[in-house]
């Protein structure tokens, strides 16, 4: 159904920070983000509704950097995809409607997280006092919502974030989550890693506005 304007009808990107909490969120279009201008950007939201590719952004983030990133690739997306951003923890499965899966972690220990490092992540939280992510160690982790993933045939992506220097010296989850993907049977179509000036962030200057051109170059891949 074609949008008009007011807050109802901009919920283009979803976002979901607990197991069943489901937030609407308003579009971004190339401007202040949340904010839904003028008939030019309700025209775009009509863009998106006739292309209607469906995609879902997956991520695990312990200290928001990996999220923001998530929520950047969905304004990316959203032009042409309805786009639901959800945290692997409250993910549950991938509809049979998503054209295109895209999933995120942050890099640790060269690699995804593990049980072990999402508690040394949180420790260290409390050291540095940095903000820790709601439900940052519920479970299942990506890695195990990977585990259990059917999405046969479906288009993904993968994405990391990780420190600023070659992936050789950081490692980079990005690798393990596209290898996973591929093991489900997904058809990979590109792997990125964004990349932290520190441990908890924040994220490089530039990475979000790459996240953004890294979803539309996405949704123009898969359209
Ligand atoms: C336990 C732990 C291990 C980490 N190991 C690595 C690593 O091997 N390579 C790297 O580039 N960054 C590493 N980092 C930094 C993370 O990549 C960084 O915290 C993450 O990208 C931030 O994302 P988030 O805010 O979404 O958690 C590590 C961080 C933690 C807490």
């Amino acid at each position: 159904m074609a949008p008009t304007l007011g807050e109802r009808e901009a919920p283009a990107i979803r976002v979901e920070h607990g197991p069943r909490l489901r937030v609407s969120r308003r579009i971004d279009i190339g401007g202040t983000p949340g904010v839904v201008r003028d008939a030019a950007d309700v025209l775009a939201l009509r863009r998106f509704d006739a292309e209607g590719m469906k995609a879902l952004v997956i991520y695990e983030s312990m200290y928001g950097n990996t999220h923001a990133v998530a929520d950047a690739v969905a304004q990316g997306l959203s032009p042409r995809a309805d786009v639901d951003v959800l945290p692997a923890s409250g993910a549950g499965g991938v509809p049979g409607d998503v054209d295109l899966l895209i999933v995120g972690g942050p890099t640790h220990m060269h690699g995804l997280a593990t049980a072990m490092s999402r508690k040394m992540a949180v420790t260290a939280s409390k050291e540095d006092v940095a903000h820790v992510e709601p439900g940052a160690t519920e479970r299942p982790s990506l890695r195990e919502w990977l585990r259990d993933l059917e999405a046969r045939g479906v288009k993904a992506a993968a994405f990391d974030t990780r420190g600023d220097a070659r992936a050789v010296v950081t490692g980079s989850a990005a690798h393990g989550i596209a290898r996973r993907l591929r093991r489900r049977g997904c058809d990979v179509i590109d792997s990125q890693s964004f990349l932290v000036a520190d441990s908890a962030g924040p994220l490089e200057d530039g990475e979000l506005d790459r996240a953004r051109e890294w979803g539309a170059f996405l949704a123009a891949s898969s359209s």
